[in-house]
């Protein structure tokens, strides 16, 4: 069965709304920085600092390779694994690829003070932060779908998503219970794309 994977910029909340996701819909979560961590017994930040961010991006590829064909899981990825044709392509073709985004002040509010993130380990995170998302722009938009999470809790993105998923017809199964959530509806800044295909890739 399908992968549901999450992709966007760090800070998006794909990790958090992830978690919960997998929680609701029955399926293993699975985090592919936390995978990149156990394989080099180092954390990210670590993993920068001694080998750099080519090896880092090795890792992703590895990693997204081998874990995503096994299906039937909520995977969150980095925010920097769409940088790589080879990945979205391996993600399309194991998963439904759901862009989680935020504005850039949601962005630096959410991520405070923590140094986990080597990209952005420098004073001026503004800067970086918009170079950044500007530079990624056109990845994440090849997302099947995108929710704005800037206003939305991660419950509410979570929801949001399982109603996504019912509103178009995947071949996804969803639990019962899930599927009958109370306040699942539409929220307005969710954006639905036509999935494009491998052949479309830049
Ligand atoms: C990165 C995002 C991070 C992590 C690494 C690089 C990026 O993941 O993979 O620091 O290039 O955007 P999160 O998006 O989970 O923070």
């Amino acid at each position: 069965m399908e992968n549901i994977v999450l992709v966007g910029f760090m800070g998006t909340g794909k990790t958090t709304v992830g978690r919960l996701l997998a929680n609701k819909l029955n399926r293993q979560f699975i985090d592919v920085d936390r995978k990149i961590e156990e394989n080099c017994g180092m954390p990210v930040s670590e993993i920068f600092k001694t080998y750099g961010e080519a090896f880092f991006r090795q890792q992703e590829q590895l990693v997204i390779k081998d874990l995503l064909p096994r299906g039937n899981a909520v995977v969150a990825t980095g925010g920097g694994a769409v940088l790589f044709s080879e990945n979205i392509i391996n993600l399309k073709n194991h998963g439904i690829m759901i862009g989680l985004e935020a504005s850039p002040e949601v962005i630096i509010r959410r991520i405070g003070g923590d140094a986990s993130r080597p990209l952005l380990n420098a004073p001026n995170r503004e800067e970086l932060v918009s170079k950044l998302l500007q530079e990624r722009a056109s990845r994440y938009r090849m997302a099947d779908f995108s929710v704005d999470t800037s206003t939305l809790t991660a419950e509410e993105v979570s929801e949001e998503i399982i109603y996504l998923l019912l509103s178009n017809n995947l071949q996804i199964s969803i639990p019962k219970q899930a599927a009958r959530l109370p306040t699942v509806k539409l929220y307005h800044k969710t954006t639905v794309r036509k999935a494009l295909v491998s052949n479309q890739l830049p």
